[in-house]
């Protein structure tokens, strides 16, 4: 695995946002917090490859994952194994390390 974190933007941004998104080696990466927990996962349902935009968050009570809902045809994935929890999607999503350094936002490439 990389040593290499890649900066995508300042934590006050994904307060005021509620994400962030960026370039990570080429994968789109959207960075959340939900819980007071930071999440990263590729920006790409794996259901028909668009980005998640303005996907919903919640929780759900079969897993003990947070979650994210494509907000196209509502598949639902867990935000610490990118699995596919619901369909139409059956193929997971993938899943960064990311952390918070100082005031920054920072995901580790893969
Ligand atoms: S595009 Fe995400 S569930 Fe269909």
């Amino acid at each position: 695995m990389s040593e290499r974190w890649i900066d995508l933007g300042a934590a006050a941004e994904l307060i005021d946002r509620g994400r962030i998104t960026g370039d990570v080696d080429g994968w789109f990466v959207m960075v959340v917090e939900r819980d007071g927990e930071l999440h990263a996962f590729e920006d790409r349902c794996s259901h028909d490859g668009e980005a998640f935009a303005d996907a919903e968050l919640d929780s759900d009570p079969t897993t003990p994952c947070g979650v994210v809902i494509c907000p196209r045809h509502g598949a639902r994935f867990c935000l610490s194994t990118g699995a596919a929890l619901t369909p139409p999607a059956y193929e997971p999503i993938r899943i960064f390390e990311v952390r918070r350094i100082d005031d920054r936002i920072v995901v580790r490439a893969p």
